[in-house]
């Protein structure tokens, strides 16, 4: 984690696309989205929750390829936070495993889609067949420069901001660093995300409406969207529907 300036991105990109008889002309350029309802998908279904994580895995896709349509720059999918380990053993074992799944099915499609993968979150503490299927789509997709997949995997913001006061804390301990010098550009180059824009537009399915410790400092002007949709069922043209409402927001900063 580096402390450097992060280079100045544009909050949007034009475009200039019909949906349903509307015309998408300004998209986010990072999306963020927390991917929730699989397990109630799944109940109302009457099948196991793990076969709600087995339909959303394949939707991750559907969804990746419309934001590369739209020419969104990154999208960044909430897979399992560091309040998932709460969960019953074999739903986090098999929520460790979909990675690995969803790599083995889509890596190929996706290095022809010119799409660069990233994680965000405790990399570290994931079990080593996580870690070396990821690593591996990193370092396959690493020269493309399309649309950013960025995986939350085991991610929590508070203790994304734990590790951020460690390493500064450190920086001033080692004589590096004055604490009058640190300001919001040394925490915000200090997080996960040192390297990405803040999301312009996050996106929660299922019809809760609560952040569950996603992007908590990143998220300060981020433009929020919820679908009542359960994530397995929120499809492309919902997708597009949060872009047509996105285009319309009046984003002030604080500002006039
Ligand atoms: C989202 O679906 C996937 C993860 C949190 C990993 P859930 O598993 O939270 O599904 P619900 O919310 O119980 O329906
Ligand atoms: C948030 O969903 C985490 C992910 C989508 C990975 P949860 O289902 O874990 O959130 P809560 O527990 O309902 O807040
Ligand atoms: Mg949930």
């Amino acid at each position: 984690m580096g402390i450097f300036q992060l280079p100045f991105r544009k909050k949007s990109k034009k475009t200039n696309v019909e949906l349903s008889n509307k015309s998408l002309t300004l998209v986010p350029d990072h999306v963020a989205i927390i991917m929730d309802g699989n397990g109630r998908w799944a109940n109302e279904r009457g099948l196991p929750r793990f076969a709600g994580h087995k339909e959303g895995m394949d939707n991750v896709k559907r969804i990746v390829k419309a934001a590369n349509k739209h020419n969104i720059s990154i999208i960044t999918m909430y897979a399992f936070s560091t309040e998932n380990w709460k969960r019953p053993k074999p739903e986090v074992d098999y929520l460790l495993k979909l990675p690995k799944e969803f790599l083995n099915t889509y890596l190929p499609e996706l290095i022809e889609e010119n799409v660069q993968i990233k994680t965000i979150g405790a990399f570290n503490l994931l079990p080593e067949h996580t870690k070396k299927a990821v690593q591996h789509a990193i370092e396959k997709t690493k020269a493309n420069d399309g649309l950013i997949l960025n995986i939350a995997l085991n991610y929590g913001s508070r203790s994304e901001l734990v590790h951020s006061v460690q390493s500064i804390a450190n920086s001033v301990k080692e004589g590096n660093l004055d604490p009058s010098q640190i300001d919001e550009s040394t925490i915000a180059n200090s997080l996960y995300t040192y390297d990405l824009p803040d999301p312009d537009l996050l996106i929660r399915t299922s019809g809760e409406m609560r952040l569950s410790n996603f992007l908590l400092w990143q998220s300060a002007y981020t433009e929020f969207w919820f679908a009542k949709e359960y994530w397995p069922s929120f499809t492309e043209e919902i997708f597009e529907q949060a872009l047509l409402d996105y285009q319309n927001r009046k984003r002030r900063f604080g500002g006039l």
